[in-house]
């Protein structure tokens, strides 16, 4: 069957990503609520189209931290891409490279800083950073990443420890003996090993800080000349606390419903983070994305740039970079119709009336 959307995509993969990688990248955390919601959430929004102000091309560009994007949507930091495809990181990095779209390299990925740099020298990535318990560490990871070239660091703030997801605990989740985490060659332990329970749980109990707090967030701040985006704000609280402290964006996240069950959906928590902040600072978003359609509502509620995860391991595991490239030109191509089709020109013509909550036709 010929793949043309990206739940196609996702059934292929099922097949190719061996059992104990899959369970890791699939699941969400506890009964997996959020995760059902990141998806029902975004069907609940009605697009209102506008008609009669049609256009012979869309201009899709975005401009997010003095960087210009050909598409106003990237791709999430996940872990460990290796387990989905041999080129891993490097092979969707170079996907979102040739496509304008924004790459966001993790921590604890299975390609270096160095190699990303490397494979996808011209385009303007981010990296993802973790804080471990050691900061010169964590540290020299910033500091690699600036001397790569990346453009920004997204501090990942939802994260002390990670949420209990059932099947790495019943798979016994390790990192399979050829892959390592690159990023700490020669600094400190690169494999991820069970000792009875989920293996990256158990690394993360180990490595990251558990005490993570809004000091972090300054310190950082204070060391690096790159802009800071934090990642993983749902609540108009803490992103208040996280401009007036100067951070320069924000990513409405729920870390693909992995860290706690129950959490609102990301696109439901976007509306209320824009309120708060978002003529103070750049807000961007993730969770659920599957369709051209999600990133217009995301677009329309108020994200500068709308990111996606777990779509690009599928498109890695059937066809590689290829198979990301198709990933992106097929939200392109979604994207493109639903502004042609919604009277949209540009990115800053899909507006907040452009969207509408199914309640608002309950009544009929
Ligand atoms: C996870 C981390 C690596 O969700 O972000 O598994």
């Amino acid at each position: 069957m010929a793949l043309v959307s990206l739940k196609d995509y996702e059934k292929r993969a099922c097949d190719i990503i061996p059992p104990i990688a899959l369970g890791y990248f699939r699941s969400g955390a506890g009964d997996e609520l959020s995760l059902k919601l990141n998806r029902i959430c975004f069907d609940r929004l009605r697009i209102r189209p506008r008609m009669l102000n049609s256009s012979a091309s869309r201009d899709m560009t975005a401009n997010l931290f003095g960087q210009r994007y050909a598409v106003p949507f990237g791709i999430s930091p996940m872990a460990m891409q290796r387990m989905a495809h041999p080129e891993g990181e490097v092979a969707n990095a170079k996907a979102a490279a040739s496509r304008g779209a924004g790459f966001t390299l993790s921590t604890i990925a299975t390609s270096s800083i160095e190699e990303i740099a490397a494979g996808a020298p011209n385009s303007p990535k981010w990296f993802q950073l973790y804080i471990y318990k050691d900061r010169k560490l964590t540290e020299s990871l910033v500091r690699r990443a600036e001397k790569a070239g990346f453009k920004a660091i997204v501090l990942t703030v939802d994260a002390p420890m990670f949420g209990l997801r059932r099947s790495d605990m019943r798979n016994k989740f390790s990192l399979a003996p050829h892959l390592t985490l690159a990023n700490f060659e020669g600094h400190l332990a690169t494999s991820v090993q069970s000792k009875g329970g989920s293996g990256i749980n158990e690394y993360v109990t180990q490595q990251l800080d558990p005490t993570l707090s809004w000091e972090d967030v300054k310190w950082l701040l204070n060391f690096t000349k790159l802009p800071v985006i934090v990642k993983g704000i749902l609540t108009r609280e803490d992103a208040i606390i996280a401009v007036d402290m100067g951070v320069h964006g924000i990513w409405v996240s729920n870390h693909g419903a992995r860290q706690i069950d129950s959490v609102p959906a990301s696109i439901e928590a976007l509306p209320e983070v824009v309120a708060a902040v978002g003529d103070r600072t750049t807000i961007v978003m993730d969770g659920g994305v599957t369709e051209g359609t999600d990133i217009f509502k995301a677009l329309a509620l108020g994200a500068k740039m709308v990111f996606l995860g777990r779509p690009t391991l599928w498109g890695l595991a059937v066809d590689g970079q290829q198979g990301v490239e198709h990933i992106l030109d097929i939200l392109r191509k979604e994207l493109d119709v639903a502004m042609a089709l919604a009277g949209c020109k540009s990115v800053a013509d899909i507006s907040r009336n452009h969207v509408a909550h199914e309640s608002t036709y309950a009544k009929l």
